[in-house]
C-alpha cells in the first residue's frame, strides 16, 4: 500500500480534498416542515463522514424572500429562522471540527434580494441618493425609453428593470428580484470585507463564492454582441435558452474582477484553525485560460471548471477537458460531475455505473473534488412537472428542461414513503429511488454505489498526498488512461470489455464495479493501478 513520502513538500489541506456540497433544503428536514435544515445536516454527519470527506460546503441559509432559493439574500450575517438559528450554526460547526472537517459557507456577493435593507434604501433615496443608491446600477432608459443596453438576464428577459419613482433602470443578472451590486463602490467593498470577517469569526473555514465572474461590469455598459443563432436543443440546465443569444463580453469576467480578489484575500482575517480562509470562486466560464487568471498568486485558491459537469461519456471528449488546466494552475481547478445547477450524472451519462467511471478520472486530477448530495447514492434526475417545477428557469421561463430541480429532490435516506427525508411534504417531490436504492439500503450492502464509493474515498484519503501534480491523460479508441506519479487511472468508455493493460509490478487499489476477471475491464469500468517506484 502506498505510504506519505516523508519528504513531501507541505500542501494546503483543499489541494487533493473532497468538498461535500450540501443543498440545504433538501439534505435531511429536522422539524417536520418539509425542508432541510441545519440541524438536519448536523443530524446527518454520520453519513458524511463515514464518506470520507475532508469539507462540507453549505448552501446558502442566510434570510431570504426565496425566489432563487436562498441566492436572493436578504441578511447576509443572519440565518433564516426557516434554517436555524446561530446557535445550531456554531454547533454545527464545532461538530464538523471535532470531526476532522471543515466548513465552507457559499456566500453571494453579485446581487443581494431585493428586499435587502441596502436595496431598499436605495429605492428610498432616490435616482440623487448618496448613501445606499450606489450600492447598485442604476441606469437612464435609451433614446426608445427602453432598457439602457442588450443585456440580458440569465433567467430570462432584459437584465434591466425599470423603477417608476425614480426613472432608472436597475441591473441584475438573474431575477429582477436579485439587483446587481456595485463593486466598484469602495463601500460595497468594505461591507463585503465585514461580512466574511462575521462567518470566519463564527467558525467558517473558507468559502465559496457565487458567480466570482460576474462582480463587475464594463464601465460604459456597451451592448453585447448577437450571437448567430444555435439550435440550442439539448442546453445544459443554469440559464434560459434566450439569454444565450449574446457573447457575455461586457457584463461578466471583466479583466480587474480578478483583482478585487487580491484586495479581498488581503484583508481577510485567519481562520479559527489559523489558517488563511479557503476561497473557491464558482466562475462559469468557458475558456481555461480566463479561469486561470483568478488564481494568479494572492487570489481565489480554487476556481471551480465547469466542464466535467456536461461532457459526454467518452473517451476523447473526457481527455479533452481533463487536459485543460495548464501546469502553472494545475491542482488549484475545482472538479466535479454535478451540482445544484446541474443534470445528475447519473442521468446525464445513462447509469451510475458511467458516473462512478468517470468520477474516479475527475476525482484522480490534481484539485479538489466537489461531491454534490446525493451523487454518492447515484441518484437520478427528478422529472420535472409542470404543476410542481419550484425553480425560476421552469415557473417563469417556461423552460422546464432547462429546470435545475431536476438535480434538487431530496435525499432518500430511507425506503419508506417520506424516505427518511421529513415527516412533512417536501418542498420538492422525491426523484425515484437510486438504482441500488436509498442510503439504508446501500449502507448495508458491501458492493452499493454508496460502498464503492466510501471505497474510492478512503483509497484517495491513503494515496493522494503521495502524488505530484502534474497528469499525463491518453486514450485511444475508448480506453482512457490518466497517469499521476504512481497512480493510474483506466476507463473502458466503451460498450465491450477490454483487456486490462496492467504495468508489471502495478498493483490493482480499487475498481469500479464488484467481482469479474481481474485481467479485463468492463463496459463503463474503471480501474485504480498502483505502481510502487513511480514518481
Ligand atoms: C449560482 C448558483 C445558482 C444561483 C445563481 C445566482 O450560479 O449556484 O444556484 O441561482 O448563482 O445566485
Amino acid at each position: 500500500m502506498p505510504t506519505r513520502s516523508p519528504t513531501a513538500t507541505p500542501r494546503p489541506w483543499w489541494r487533493d480534498a473532497v468538498i461535500y456540497e450540501v443543498y440545504i433544503r433538501s439534505l435531511a428536514d429536522s422539524d417536520g416542515d418539509g425542508t432541510g435544515d441545519l440541524q438536519g445536516v448536523i443530524d446527518r454527519l454520520d453519513h458524511i463522514q463515514a464518506l470520507g470527506v475532508d469539507a462540507v460546503w453549505i448552501t446558502p441559509f442566510f434570510p431570504s424572500p426565496g425566489h432563487d432559493h436562498g441566492y436572493d439574500v436578504s441578511d447576509f450575517r443572519g440565518i433564516d429562522p426557516a434554517f436555524g438559528d446561530t446557535d445550531t450554526f456554531r454547533r454545527l460547526v464545532d461538530e464538523l471540527h471535532e470531526r476532522g472537517m471543515r466548513l465552507l459557507v457559499d456566500v453571494v456577493p453579485n446581487h443581494t434580494s431585493h428586499e435587502h435593507p441596502w436595496f431598499q434604501a436605495a429605492l428610498a433615496e432616490g435616482r440623487d441618493g448618496v448613501d445606499y443608491r450606489d450600492y447598485y446600477l442604476w441606469a437612464d432608459p435609451a433614446g426608445d425609453g427602453g432598457p439602457p443596453n442588450n443585456w440580458l438576464a440569465n433567467f430570462g428577459g432584459s437584465a434591466w428593470t425599470w423603477e417608476p419613482e425614480s426613472e432608472q433602470y436597475y441591473l441584475h443578472a438573474y431575477l429582477p428580484e436579485q439587483p446587481d451590486l456595485n463593486w466598484r463602490n469602495p463601500r460595497v467593498f468594505e461591507e463585503w470585507v465585514a461580512i466574511l470577517e462575521h462567518w470566519i469569526e463564527l467558525g467558517a473555514d473558507g468559502f465559496r463564492i457565487d458567480v466570482a465572474h460576474n462582480l463587475l461590469k464594463h464601465p460604459d455598459l456597451p451592448d453585447n454582441p448577437v450571437l448567430e443563432p444555435t439550435r440550442a436543443e439539448n442546453v445544459p440546465a443554469g440559464r434560459v435558452r434566450s439569454a444565450r443569444g449574446l457573447a457575455r463580453v461586457y457584463d461578466v469576467d471583466q479583466d480587474d474582477v480578478v483583482d478585487l480578489y487580491t484586495q479581498l484575500r488581503a484583508r481577510l482575517p485567519r481562520t479559527h484553525a489559523g489558517e488563511d480562509p479557503f476561497l473557491l470562486g464558482e466562475t462559469v466560464l468557458e475558456n481555461p485560460e480566463r479561469v486561470e487568471r483568478y488564481l494568479e498568486s494572492g487570489r481565489l485558491d480554487a476556481a471551480m471548471w465547469f466542464g466535467t459537469d456536461r461532457v459526454p461519456f467518452d473517451a476523447a471528449e473526457v481527455a479533452q477537458v481533463l487536459r485543460t488546466p495548464s501546469p502553472d494552475t494545475a491542482g488549484r481547478f475545482g472538479w466535479f460531475l454535478s451540482n445544484h445547477d446541474r443534470a445528475r450524472p447519473a442521468s446525464r451519462l445513462g447509469s451510475a455505473d458511467r458516473a462512478l467511471a468517470l468520477s474516479a478520472a475527475v476525482l484522480a486530477m490534481p484539485g479538489p473534488y466537489l461531491l454534490y448530495q446525493g451523487e454518492e447514492l447515484g441518484m437520478i434526475d427528478l422529472e420535472i412537472d409542470p404543476s410542481t417545477a419550484r425553480d425560476p428557469i421552469a415557473l417563469r421561463a417556461g423552460e422546464l428542461d432547462a429546470s435545475r430541480d431536476r438535480a434538487r429532490s431530496p435525499i432518500p435516506w430511507t425506503d419508506e414513503p417520506g424516505r427518511g427525508f421529513s415527516s412533512a411534504e417536501p418542498w420538492l417531490a422525491h426523484g425515484p429511488l437510486p438504482e441500488h436504492g436509498s442510503a439504508a439500503t446501500q449502507r448495508g450492502n458491501d458492493t452499493s454505489h454508496l460502498n464503492r464509493w466510501r471505497s474510492l474515498l478512503t483509497t484517495w484519503a491513503r494515496l493522494r498526498d503521495t502524488l505530484p501534480v502534474s497528469t499525463a491523460v491518453d486514450h485511444h479508441d475508448d480506453l482512457l488512461t490518466l497517469t499521476r506519479g504512481a497512480l493510474a487511472v483506466q476507463i473502458n468508455f466503451g460498450t465491450e470489455a477490454l483487456p486490462l493493460k496492467r504495468p508489471a509490478g502495478a498493483e490493482a487499489l480499487w475498481r469500479s464495479q464488484p467481482g469479474g476477471d481481474p485481467a479485463t475491464l468492463r463496459a463503463a469500468e474503471a480501474v485504480w493501478l498502483y505502481r510502487p517506484g513511480e514518481q
